[in-house]
């Protein structure tokens, strides 16, 4: 996929596919709650097709029609046992969440997804889930998928996590649905927080004080209607390029605003960006805007500390905006970007100093020198979604071609980016 220096601006309006995050629990506990739920706005993204197929293959009908996906639940102790492994691709939501499903089951079940997926680390999950007593063990004895997972009658605890992480916060409180009694999970900062609203949502009993979650055993979920906002984080690659592009404006509509996703508004506004929010809708739960964002010129900044889980699969296109920044932007506390689709850090500091970037690798983030100009270079997106789009972004401000290898893995969470950001090309 090759891309030359963008045109002069980027105009118009667009609409983002919805949330993958949002997305996959729709799928999840619509399947663990009894009835109906039809999902609207739903992400067809590979990742969140890997989930309804999980489902399927526990034994849940799922319909995906063309405006809708409909999940017919069949309650908490629906699920079937699936006659072979099953597999998760390239999802870490998929994986980390639905193990936290099989825990409660009364049957034993493996489960495995592709490369990156058997790469990642599991560790986080099998601990806290063999604390519930759940029998979870690593096939080949790292930590990582594959998993045989051997359900048990689950006891509830008190966990505390060393990572601020709403996979491993909501693989516990799925858990926490069949145990004992009540379970809790503290994290150092808070992370995204849609297991709890949804959880709530479809009439489970969870509450939330400062970074602790508790969720109550053994409700009876009843099926929800779900209107999927739009994606913040696929928004974000418009909102950099906007700002990146001199003479743009860019409104993206009805993207999903939730405090605890939208970290990439707020470092965006501290380096100077123009951006503002239309038609706020305080949604069911999950707020809503469409943001108007007009090129700015930008200035370095400070990310760290509790924005990090607000803005953690951004920080690639922070890292890329930052380039366009006048002076520092230095990105700490974010280690856990070492351990995404591909390692974050390495891969955004080998692609942006190929482009001319002046920018380090530190031991929990990236330290940028902005105000250098980029030059077009062959990307490698390491087959991660999120650094395709990263530089598909960028290269429209650089000077030149830039030939993004492996460029086909947006499909993960944005099947149409390549099309709908030629849209908004003006030449
Ligand atoms: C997600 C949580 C985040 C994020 C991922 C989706 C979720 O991971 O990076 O893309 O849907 O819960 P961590 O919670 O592990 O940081």
């Amino acid at each position: 996929m090759r891309f030359t220096r963008a045109a002069s601006a980027l105009k118009g309006t667009i609409t983002v596919p919805g949330d993958k995050s949002i997305s996959h629990r729709a799928v999840m506990f619509g399947a663990l709650a009894k009835g109906t739920t039809r999902i609207t706005n739903f992400l067809r993204g590979a990742d969140c097709l890997s989930t309804i197929a999980c489902f399927q293959r526990l034994g849940i009908r799922i319909e995906n029609n063309a405006d809708e996906i409909l999940i017919y639940g069949k309650g908490l102790h629906g699920l079937c046992a699936p006659d072979s492994p099953l597999y998760t691709g390239n999802s870490g939501t998929t994986t980390r969440l639905i193990s936290g499903i099989l825990a409660g089951q009364n049957f034993a079940t493996e489960l495995s997804g592709d490369e990156s997926i058997q790469s990642r680390p599991m560790k986080r999950i099998m601990e806290p889930l063999s604390l519930m007593g759940a029998r979870i063990e690593s096939l080949r004895g790292n930590d990582c998928a594959p998993l045989r997972i051997q359900g048990a009658g689950l006891h509830g605890i008190h966990y505390t996590s060393r990572v601020a992480s709403a996979q491993v916060k909501s693989c516990i409180l799925l858990a926490g649905l069949y145990a004992d009694s009540p379970t809790s999970v503290t994290e150092p900062y808070l992370s995204r927080n849609h297991s709890e609203l949804m959880l709530q949502h479809f009439g489970a009993s969870v509450t939330s004080a400062d970074t602790t979650a508790t969720i109550l055993p053994e409700p009876d979920l009843s099926a929800r209607g779900i209107q999927v906002p739009g994606d913040i984080s696929s928004a974000a690659y418009f909102i950099a390029a906007a700002l990146m592009v001199p003479d743009s404006e860019v409104l993206i509509k009805n993207v999903g605003v939730n405090p605890t996703r939208d970290g990439i508004l707020k470092v965006c506004r501290d380096m100077g960006a123009d951006i503002t929010l239309l038609n706020e809708n305080a949604g069911n739960g999950e707020p809503t805007a469409d943001l108007l964002i007009r090129y700015s010129s930008l200035h370095g900044t400070a990310v760290g500390g509790a924005v990090i889980p607000t803005l953690i699969d951004e920080l690639p296109v922070v890292a890329a905006l930052a380039c366009f920044a006048e002076g520092t932007t230095v990105i700490r506390d974010a280690q856990e970007l070492k351990v995404k689709e591909s390692n974050r850090i390495n891969v955004m500091v080998k692609n942006l100093s190929a482009m001319g970037a002046h920018i380090t690798a530190t031991e929990d983030g990236m330290i940028i020198e902005g105000g250098y100009p980029l030059h077009g270079a062959v990307i490698d997106s390491c087959m991660d979604h999120r650094i395709a789009m990263t530089f598909a972004a960028a290269a429209l401000a650089a000077d030149g071609e830039t030939e993004i290898v492996n460029a086909d893995c947006v499909r993960i969470s944005y099947p149409d980016f390549y099309e709908d950001l030629g849209r908004l090309c003006r030449n």
